[in-house]
């Protein structure tokens, strides 16, 4: 088989890719390890930034998610049994994120490449990328029982952090910055009307907990659990007596409980691969990057790398000039430790470390308080979780 484009993997990186160059007419193959339906049930995160949900309309897969998404103004953080607003529009000049699971955004590109094209083929295993630095890299693959090659101009590896393509950049050059964190979330969905109308993130008793929800009847939570957490640990009376006690606040109220429906553990990882690129092989979302999901910027950073691939090769096909190609990892990365620190922020700020002491526990607060008092400290959080203009990344 013979593309211009080759990409590995068809979570949202990869899908948006496949359908931004489509648009540009450029011509490209979607290799995608996993079925249509395990890709399309996979529980993720569900903020989109505005650029994000830009770029979905533009490219013709935001009609479901304007009808179903709920846009949200603000969230509210809760700290020292007191709750504060963060008003997006009005301390970043009228932003807003989007709450539309990512599961949906998979859903819906999966829809529009199989009624469009360009090809999207499940089961298909990427083993190895052969010949990043020649200008005819190849793809090898196993599909239909059988080892084929996917013969390209450039490899696009989307196939996120336990993807095989960050492993064709030779370990000479390819230079890695990891964080673990000694916490992970235990997440619920519940089919329970949402006890809010914005997300919550709160600094409780116990540690962190995040209250968000999928649908007006669907509610996801998570709570910070130590490493090695077995779900079964937990049984829902405990989940739910621990959420009222993280989200405890003066005067409030408990939450509406009901039937949970999925239990899972995720551990917090920060990582970054440098550099973006190797010859005519691109990494793009999770398979170059990983963040904590405190900031909900996983999908966003994965929207925004592609957005600025597609436009590189449209304009490279436009002009002849590789020089957008050639600047891409630069491009990305700073965006990239932007969202890292930012997602490292949140993170350390709303969740107590084993070792915390009495003193660490008052500087966290400390800086919560500051948040709340203070104008262009709410400003920095608000732009930076409805994200930062492609453009503007200092
Ligand atoms: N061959 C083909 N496909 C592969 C291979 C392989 N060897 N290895 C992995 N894949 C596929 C996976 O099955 C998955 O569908 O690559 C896809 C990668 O998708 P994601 O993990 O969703 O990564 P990405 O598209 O970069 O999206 C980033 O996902 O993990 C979340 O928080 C993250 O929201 C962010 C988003
Ligand atoms: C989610 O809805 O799954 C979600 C929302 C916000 C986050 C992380 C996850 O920061």
């Amino acid at each position: 088989m013979r593309t211009t484009v080759g990409i590995i993997g068809g979570g949202p990186a990869g899908l948006l890719l496949a359908r931004l160059l489509h648009t540009a007419g450029i011509d490209c193959v979607v290799l995608e390890n996993r079925t249509r339906d395990y890709v399309e049930q996979r529980q993720r995160a569900g903020i989109l930034e505005q650029g994000t949900v830009d770029a979905l309309r533009a490219c013709g897969a935001g009609a479901r998610m304007d009808a179903e998404g709920l846009v949200h103004d603000g969230i509210e953080l809760r700290f020292d049994r007191q709750s504060h607003r963060v008003d997006f529009p009005a301390a970043t000049g009228g932003r807003s994120v989007m709450v539309y699971a990512q599961t949906e955004v998979v859903k819906d590109l999966i829809a529009l490449q199989l009624a469009e094209g360009p090809p999207l083929f499940f089961q298909a295993r990427a083993l190895a990328v052969e010949k990043p630095e020649s200008d005819r890299p190849v793809v090898r693959f196993s599909h239909g029982g059988r080892e084929q090659t996917l013969e390209c101009d450039y490899v696009i590896g989307c196939d996120g952090f336990h993807g095989i393509a960050r492993a064709a950049i030779p370990a000479a050059v390819r230079r890695t910055y990891e964080r673990s964190y000694p916490y992970s979330w235990l997440g619920i969905l519940a089919d329970v009307p949402p006890s809010c109308d914005e997300l919550i993130y709160a600094r409780g008793a116990g540690g962190f907990a995040l209250h968000s929800m999928r649908s007006p009847t669907v509610s996801r939570f998570y709570l910070q659990v130590p490493n090695g957490t077995d779900p079964a640990d937990w049984p829902d009376e405990r989940i739910w007596d621990e959420l009222d006690r993280r989200f405890a606040v003066d005067g409030g109220r408990r939450l509406a409980r009901g039937p949970v429906t999925a239990k899972s553990v995720t551990p917090m990882r920060s990582h970054v691969t440098e550099p973006m690129r190797y010859g005519r092989l691109f990494l793009a979302g999770d398979a170059a990057h990983i963040v904590p999901p405190t900031g909900a910027k996983g999908l966003n950073l994965a929207v925004s790398d592609v957005r600025v691939l597609a436009r590189a090769f449209e304009h490279h096909r436009r002009t002849g000039s590789a020089e957008l190609l050639d600047g891409y990892s630069d491009v990305c990365l700073r965006r990239v430790w932007q969202a890292t620190r930012f997602s490292y922020d949140m993170t350390t700020m709303l969740h107590s470390r084993p070792d915390d002491d009495a003193f660490d526990e008052r500087v966290h607060l400390a800086r919560l308080h500051r948040l709340a008092a203070s104008g262009p400290a709410t400003a920095e959080l608000a732009e930076n979780y409805t994200g930062l203009p492609l453009e503007e990344i200092g």
